[in-house]
């Protein structure tokens, strides 16, 4: 880290966790939030549009261009998680319309502008379905040569959410995710195994909710649409930071663990589809051995995380009075 904040582009499906995470990400000194862009997935996209400005206009952030992407994956049709993030894929809790407006080029003309003009190789971190990075990749490759790292959530190592082996990210459009597996550039994979751990205490999200700061008081908001088991001792309600700990992760690095695996997409149409497989085996299997060895990416895993860690890094950037 050279001290400077790093270059950040999110793109996203804002989405209460979204939220969560752009929060972080206009709040902490070491990020240098340059762009968002939205994509079809917990909501339609001018939902996630909308939500995305709401969010910003809330946090008090500068103007970030934010940019319409995809309505929908590039094969499968829109299956959105309003049964998680709400209606308004907010968790309906009624804020207000955005008074900000989205930039006046799409997502993929967005992210390519934004991408080549950083004056330092800019970190890209979806949270979301991976429609818009596949169409940039697809559309203007030449913008891997400004791209230091992709970080993005998405995939699991062990268990499902959307099916048994899918994570929704990958599940709503797993062509998308396996463009984004062979980008050429060092990826990140932030997936359900670490994600679904990091979760801020009942009290915690009790204080916040109680703040007089908009964007504090948001994110406390946000935090209990998210419950997660209540607290042992307490027994508040915590919430899960979910994507939020993709953008900790580019803050801080060493709070997580990451292990340098093969990971492909399974897009064969059945149980299977949208599973990211990644291949834990310490030498070659009868498979390679009898067939040979499969061309596969290599990505940097996220297999543990420091979740006391990214919780008080989260807090100590979000929490104002
Ligand atoms: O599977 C979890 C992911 O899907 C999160 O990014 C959530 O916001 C949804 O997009
Ligand atoms: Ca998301």
């Amino acid at each position: 880290m050279t001290g400077q904040p790093v270059p950040v582009i999110i793109d996203c499906d804002t989405g209460v966790d979204d939220a969560l995470a752009l929060l972080f990400a206009v709040r902490h000194p070491g990020i240098d939030l340059r762009a968002v862009t939205c994509v079809a997935g917990n909501t339609d996209v001018d939902g996630v549009v909308r939500n995305t400005l709401t969010v910003l206009e809330q946090a008090g952030a500068p103007e970030i261009p934010v940019g319409r992407g995809a309505e929908r994956p590039l094969i499968e049709p829109v299956r959105t998680a309003r049964h998680v993030h709400g209606v308004d894929g907010m968790g309906d809790i009624g804020l207000p319309a955005p008074t900000r407006a989205p930039a006046d080029v799409d997502a993929v003309t967005l992210l390519r502008r934004e991408i080549l003009a950083s004056p330092r190789p800019v970190t890209l971190v979806p949270t979301a379905p991976l429609t818009n990075i596949a169409l940039l990749l697809r559309t203007h490759p030449d913008v891997v040569r400004n791209i230091e790292r992709i970080v993005f959530m998405g995939g699991a190592v062990a268990t499902g959410n959307a099916t048994a082996v899918a994570e929704f990210n990958v599940w709503h459009d797993p062509e998308a995710a396996a463009v984004l597996l062979t980008a050429g550039v060092p990826i990140t994979m932030y997936g359900l195994d670490v994600f679904q751990r990091v979760v801020v205490p009942g009290a915690d999200v009790r204080r916040l909710r109680a703040s007089a700061e908009p964007g504090t008081r948001l994110a406390g908001e946000l935090l209990a649409h998210r419950p997660s088991s209540p607290d042992p001792d307490s027994g508040e309600t915590s919430g899960g930071l979910g994507d939020a700990g993709a953008v900790c992760s580019v803050a801080d690095p060493a709070g997580i663990t990451t292990s340098l695996l093969p990971v492909e997409v399974s897009l064969a149409p059945g149980p299977t589809r949208g599973q990211t497989i990644v291949d834990r085996r310490a030498r070659p299997g009868e498979s390679e051995i009898h067939e040979g060895a499969r061309e596969q990416p290599l990505v940097d895993v996220a297999l543990d995380v420091d979740v006391p860690r990214f919780v008080k890094l989260w807090l100590s950037a979000v929490e104002r009075q």
